[in-house]
Order: structure tokens, then C-alpha cells, then sequence
């Protein structure tokens, strides 16, 4: 095997990991079960409309980790897109995350900072946080009753689809209300789109003579010679998959959620007039809508002005194939994980990392950053 290093899945930790080692002058192979690179950051131009679509869910960069930054820069510049949400609750729209301006909007008042903290306490009383029996109580504990209502229990029910007086108050620890005017949802030292889009950022990453991808390649496929028992003990490895499938299951299958997408090309220039519509009411099936046009506004000039690509979410639990999203992490999911990690450490050279390899939700900036310290502390 003419390889130095193999690695398993080409998202953004995996593609990092390559990056690093080839520049160390070491020859990487990276073997990728989908058709393509990128991971779940991956975007693609849609046809009717060429406009850049984040295929599997709306992706935003942002960090305050410097040496993060100075890293991703390498491979791309960043637009000043600054990301910004709002929420159609009962045919009205309000600001996200809860602010001075939602809250004004909603008790159709001109509430100071500190008047709207006193409303906010008052209705709060009616449940005690320290005693709450569920997400319910809690929420109402933390927020109070109408906001609670109106902006967060449907919509986290949906995300879950388990009424909130069923889901447990642990999903919660405070609930995001803001007394001031301020709508920025992220508050990172950087943000931004890479300018030519994600799968351009992606391909420069992988864009080295010591690096070859095999795509459409399955780790656990026996038939292609990148195999986990051809590869056992005569290569490292660097696993960004899903930590129960290497072991076959045998601590059970850990439990996700996932996501359905309905895209759609609609034949008007402008649907929602902002990139993401949050539906927080019980009686829209969906969580969220997308309308991709507006992360790059500085396209406007190459995008139709008569079309647009809109693309509704509805979140729901993953079985058998379904992509793995968001951990679920139960009482039964963490204790299956220690299992796990205490499998890995018979595994010599097999090196677990990524959201999938650890079992953990990672912002991109995340898994960028934990990459470059496993290469930095283990593997270089
Ligand atoms: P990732 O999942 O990207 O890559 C793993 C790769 O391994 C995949 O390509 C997979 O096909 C491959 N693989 C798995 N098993 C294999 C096998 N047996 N053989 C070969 N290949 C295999 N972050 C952020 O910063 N801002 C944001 O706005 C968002 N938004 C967002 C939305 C949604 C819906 C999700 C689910 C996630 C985000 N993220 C995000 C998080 C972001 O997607 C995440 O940080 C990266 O995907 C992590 O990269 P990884 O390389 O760890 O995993």
C-alpha cells in the first residue's frame, strides 16, 4: 500500500487532517462513501438556477478561534455576510433570537431593557426552574408562558417530535432572550461565506499532489482494497465515521436525529426576503425555510432575478439509513459511548475524530480546530 496515512471520511475534519499531513510531505489517501467531498458542508450550484445550495443544511461559518482563522484563510476569503433570523409565528414576523424588539413587537409595548426583564421575571414565577418536571415547565420556568408558547415549545417539539410536556427538561438550560435590540445570531469574532462557496474551499483543502480521494469508496466494503481488516495494523488511520459502525454495533446502534429537505425552484425573484424563516407554531409540519439567494447578496448580479431556490426542513428521528445529524445523547447513548471509547483503545493507530468519530455535535470551526490539535499532538 502505497500510503502513509489513510483517512476515513472527507468532511472538514478529515479533509484537515489530509491537508496537514501532506504539507508534512507524508502521502494520504482519503476514501469517501458519498459521490463527493466535503462532508456535510458540501454545496452545489442548482441547475435551473446555478444558485449555491448547502446540501445537506444551511452551513455559516463562524469563530473566535485566531488560529482557526488564519487556517481556514488559506483556502478561501470570506463574504461580510453577517447571519440573521427571523420567525413566522401566527402569520406575524418576529426577530430571533428573542429580543428587546421581538418582545416589544409581541406584548405590543416600548418596554425599556429593564421593564422587559421585570415582565419577563413576573411570568416566569409560575414554574420554579429548580423543581420543573419537564421541557414544559421548565421553558415557562425560564422565559414565561407567552414566549415560551409562542417561540420556543412547538418548535423544539417539532425538532423532536415529542410534545414538550413528554420531553425532558435536561434537552434545556436557559433559552436565548436578549434585552437590548441586538439580532446578530452569532456573536464570534469572525463570520462569513467563503466567497466562492463552500465546495470550492473544500477542493483547495484537498488540492495536493501527496493527497488521492477515492470517492464512492465504503471503509467497510471488503472489495475495495482501503478495507478495515486489509488495513489493520499496516497503515494509521484516521476515522471520522460513525464510532458504532467500527465497532459493529456491538455497544448498540447510538441514537441521532435527522433531517428531511424539500427544495424547491420557485418562479418568483424574491419568496422571503431573508436567507432563513424559522415556523415555530404546531400546525406548520416544518421547522424552518431556507431561500439561498440571500447568503450572497454580492451575487445578485449572476443570480435570475425571476427565480429562486427555496428549501423547507422538517426534523425527525434517523433509523436504518437515514444521515446521522444531531446526537441525541440519552442516559443510554453516553454510557454506549464510554463503551466505545474504551473498544478504541485496543485499536492501535486508529485515531477516532469528527462529529461522527466522537459522537458529538461540531460547529465546522470545531472540527477544523480538533483536527489540527490531533495533528498537532498525535499524529505529526
Ligand atoms: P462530516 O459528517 O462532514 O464528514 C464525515 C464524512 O465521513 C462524510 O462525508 C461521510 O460520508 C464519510 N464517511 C462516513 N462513514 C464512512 C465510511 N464508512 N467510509 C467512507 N466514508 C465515510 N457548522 C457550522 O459551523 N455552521 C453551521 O451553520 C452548520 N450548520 C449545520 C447544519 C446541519 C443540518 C448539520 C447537520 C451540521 C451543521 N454544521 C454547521 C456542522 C458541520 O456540518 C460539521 O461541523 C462538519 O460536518 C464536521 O465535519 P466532519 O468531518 O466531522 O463530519
Amino acid at each position: 500500500m502505497d500510503t502513509d496515512l489513510l483517512v476515513v471520511g472527507s468532511g472538514f475534519f478529515g479533509l484537515t487532517i489530509a491537508e496537514r499531513a501532506a504539507n508534512a510531505g507524508r502521502k494520504v489517501t482519503v476514501i469517501e462513501r458519498r459521490h463527493h467531498i466535503g462532508g456535510n458542508a458540501y454545496s452545489e450550484a442548482e441547475p435551473e438556477t446555478g444558485i449555491e445550495v448547502h446540501r445537506y443544511g444551511a452551513h455559516l461559518f463562524h469563530t473566535s478561534n485566531e488560529t482557526v482563522w488564519e487556517y481556514v484563510n488559506r483556502f478561501t476569503t470570506f463574504t461580510n455576510y453577517v447571519h440573521k433570523v427571523y420567525t413566522n409565528h401566527k402569520n406575524q414576523v418576529f426577530p430571533m433570537p428573542v429580543n428587546l424588539g421581538t418582545i416589544n413587537q409581541f406584548f405590543q409595548a416600548a418596554y425599556s431593557p429593564d421593564e422587559a426583564r421585570a415582565l419577563i421575571k413576573e411570568q416566569a414565577g409560575e414554574f420554579d426552574v429548580a423543581t420543573a418536571q419537564n421541557f414544559y415547565e421548565k421553558g415557562i420556568a425560564l422565559v414565561g408562558r407567552p414566549l415560551f408558547e409562542a417561540f420556543f415549545a412547538h418548535y423544539t417539539a417539532k425538532q423532536w417530535q415529542t410534545s414538550p410536556e413528554k420531553l425532558s427538561g435536561d434537552i434545556v438550560s436557559r433559552l436565548p432572550v436578549r434585552y437590548n435590540y441586538d439580532n446578530r445570531y452569532f456573536n464570534d469574532t469572525h463570520e462569513g461565506l467563503p466567497t466562492d462557496g463552500y465546495t470550492a474551499w473544500l477542493e483547495r483543502m484537498a488540492d495536493h499532489p501527496n493527497i488521492t480521494i477515492k470517492l464512492e469508496t465504503d471503509f467497510f466494503d471488503a472489495s475495495q482494497p482501503f478495507n478495515k481488516a486489509a488495513v489493520a495494523g499496516q497503515i494509521p488511520v484516521v476515522y471520522t465515521g460513525p464510532v458504532d459502525r467500527y465497532f459493529d454495533y456491538s455497544e448498540g446502534a447510538l441514537s441521532w436525529r435527522t433531517l428531511d429537505f424539500e427544495q424547491e425552484v420557485l418562479q418568483v425573484g424574491d419568496f422571503q426576503g431573508t436567507p432563513v424563516m424559522n415556523y415555530p407554531d404546531a400546525d406548520v409540519p416544518f421547522t424552518r425555510i431556507h431561500e439561498f439567494k440571500h447568503f450572497h447578496p454580492e451575487r445578485a448580479d449572476q443570480y435570475p432575478t425571476d427565480k429562486t431556490v427555496i428549501m423547507r426542513e422538517f426534523s425527525r428521528f434517523a433509523e436504518g439509513n437515514d444521515e446521522p445529524y444531531y446526537p441525541i445523547n440519552t442516559p443510554d447513548d453516553r454510557s454506549g459511548l464510554l463503551a466505545y471509547r474504551e473498544l478504541q483503545k485496543d485499536e492501535k493507530d486508529v485515531h477516532f475524530g469528527g462529529r461522527l468519530g466522537t459522537y458529538q455535535y461540531l460547529d465546522m470551526h470545531m472540527a477544523i480546530g480538533s483536527a489540527l490539535s490531533m495533528w498537532n499532538n498525535k499524529l505529526a
